[in-house]
C-alpha cells in the first residue's frame, strides 16, 4: 500500500490530538518515546544470539569471589534474563529526558525510579513490563513489552513534593493510556488512549509504525481457551469447572469443543484473543499461599485489562473487574481472567455460584434407594 495511505503512528496521534484542542502535546511526545524504546528492544531481540543478548543476566562479580558470578533476581525474586535489564534501560533511556513524565515503575526495579534532577518532570507516570515473556528468548518464540501511563499528582509534577510509591497506587480505571509491543514474526505496537485500541505494525523500511489494524474488537464468543494445565491441582474449583467444561466438549454442557493454547508470554496470548477471540486464565491459585496468582496488577493486568475493555472484551480477577481494584503494593499480583466477554462473564458466574452437585453427591445414602430424595 502507498506510504500516504497509511498513518504513522505519529500521524494518527497528531490527527487525535486535534479533536482536544487543548491538549499540551506532552502525551503523544511520551507515547513516541515509549514506542521508540519498543523499537529499540525489537532490534535487541531480532539480534538474539548474535547480539550477545540471550541467556541469565548475571549479578556483578563481588572482589575475591571465588565462584563463578549467578544470575541476578529481581525484586520479586526472579531470575533476570539478559534482556530483561538490557529492555528496563531502553526504557529509562527513552523515557526520562522528555519533560513528560514524574516518575516510573518496573517489573524489574524494587522501588520507583523518580526523574533525575538534571531532566525537567512532567504530569506523567509511566508503569511497564520492560519484557514479558522473557523465559521465551532462548527459544525465540514471541515476548513483548506492557506500559501504562496515569497521572502524576499535581505537587509532585511542579517538584513541589517528591515523588512517593502511594503516587502509583491507582486503579486501572485511572490510566489515561495502556499499551503493548509483540516482538513476533512482526514487531506490533498496540495502544488505547481510551477511545478504542488501534494496532501499528512496524515497518522495517521506515522504522515506522504504521496503523494496520484500527478499532480492533474482541469476538464475543470464543472456543479457544488458554491456561498453565500443569497447575491445575492448585486451582480454586469455579476455574477447575470452568476448565472441565471446555475440556468435556460437544458432549459436555457447553456442547462444543474448545481449543487450548499456552505460549507462556501474556502479551502474546492477548494479542491472539484480541486478533481471534479467545480467554486467557493465570488464576489465583493455592500454590503459594504468599502470593494470589503470578500476574503483575500494576504493569501487567491493568494495562492489558484496558486494553480487553477498550476492545469490547473483558478483564476480570475472577471475582470482578480488574480494572476497579485498589493497588496496596507496586509489585502485588493478581489473579487474572481476560479476553471474550461471555466467557469471562461465566468464570466470574462460577465464583458466585454455589458449586453443582456432582453424580458422587448424589450417592450418598441421602439419595439412595430407601431415601426421602429418590426420585
Ligand atoms: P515475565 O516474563 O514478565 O516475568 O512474565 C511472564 C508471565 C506471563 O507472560 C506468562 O503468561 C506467565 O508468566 C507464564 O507463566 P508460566 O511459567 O506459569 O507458564
Ligand atoms: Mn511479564
Ligand atoms: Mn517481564
Amino acid at each position: 500500500m502507498p506510504l500516504s495511505q497509511r498513518s504513522t503512528l505519529t500521524q494518527f496521534l497528531i490527527e487525535e490530538r486535534r479533536r482536544y484542542p487543548e491538549a499540551s502535546g506532552d502525551f503523544n511526545a511520551l507515547i513516541l518515546d515509549v514506542a521508540l524504546a519498543c523499537k529499540a528492544i525489537a532490534r535487541s531481540v531480532a539480534f538474539g544470539e548474535l547480539g550477545g543478548v540471550t541467556g541469565n543476566h548475571l549479578a556483578p562479580r563481588a572482589a575475591g569471589m571465588a565462584t563463578a558470578p549467578l544470575a541476578s533476581v529481581n525484586a520479586q525474586g526472579k531470575v533476570q534474563k539478559k534482556l530483561d535489564v538490557i529492555s528496563n534501560e531502553m526504557f529509562l533511556r527513552a523515557n526520562e529526558w522528555g519533560g513528560h513524565l514524574a516518575g516510573m515503575v518496573s517489573e524489574e526495579m524494587a522501588e520507583p525510579y523518580a526523574i533525575p534532577a538534571n531532566f525537567p518532570r512532567g504530569k506523567y507516570l509511566l508503569v511497564f513490563d520492560p519484557l514479558d515473556g522473557s523465559s521465551n528468548i532462548d527459544v525465540n518464540v514471541s515476548m513483548g513489552s506492557i506500559f501504562s501511563v496515569l497521572r502524576a499528582p499535581a505537587e509532585v509534577a511542579s517538584g513541589h513534593r517528591k515523588l512517593t510509591v502511594d503516587d502509583f497506587l491507582q486503579p486501572g480505571t485511572e490510566q489515561v493510556a495502556a499499551g503493548y509491543a509483540i516482538y513476533g514474526p512482526t514487531t506490533m505496537f498496540m495502544l488505547t488512549v481510551g477511545s478504542g485500541v488501534h494496532g501499528f505494525t512496524l515497518d522495517p523500511n521506515l522504522g515506522e509504525f504504521k496503523l494496520t489494524h484500527p478499532d480492533v474488537m474482541v469476538p464475543t464468543e470464543t472456543q479457544e481457551f488458554a491456561i498453565n494445565a500443569s497447575n491445575s491441582r492448585f486451582w480454586e474449583p469455579p476455574v477447575k469447572r470452568y476448565v472441565d467444561e471446555c475440556l468435556a466438549g460437544k458432549t459436555g454442557p457447553r456442547g462444543k469443543d474448545f481449543n487450548m493454547r499456552w505460549i507462556a508470554s501474556m502479551v502474546a496470548e492477548a494479542h491472539r484473543i484480541l486478533m481471534r477471540g479467545g480467554v486467557f486464565l493465570y488464576p489465583r491459585d493455592t500454590k503459594d499461599p504468599s502470593t494470589p496468582g503470578r500476574l503483575r496488577l500494576l504493569y501487567e493486568a491493568n494495562p492489558i485489562g484496558l486494553i480487553m475493555e477498550q476492545a469490547g472484551g473483558r478483564a476480570s480477577t475472577g471475582r470482578g473487574p480488574v480494572l476497579q481494584v485498589q493497588p496496596q503494593g507496586l509489585h502485588q499480583p493478581i489473579g487474572l481472567v481476560f479476553g471474550s466477554k461471555m466467557e469471562v462473564q461465566r468464570i466470574e458466574q462460577y465464583h458466585d455460584e454455589p458449586l453443582p452437585l456432582k453424580r458422587a453427591d448424589f450417592e450418598t445414602p441421602l439419595f439412595t434407594e430407601r431415601s426421602l430424595f429418590r426420585s
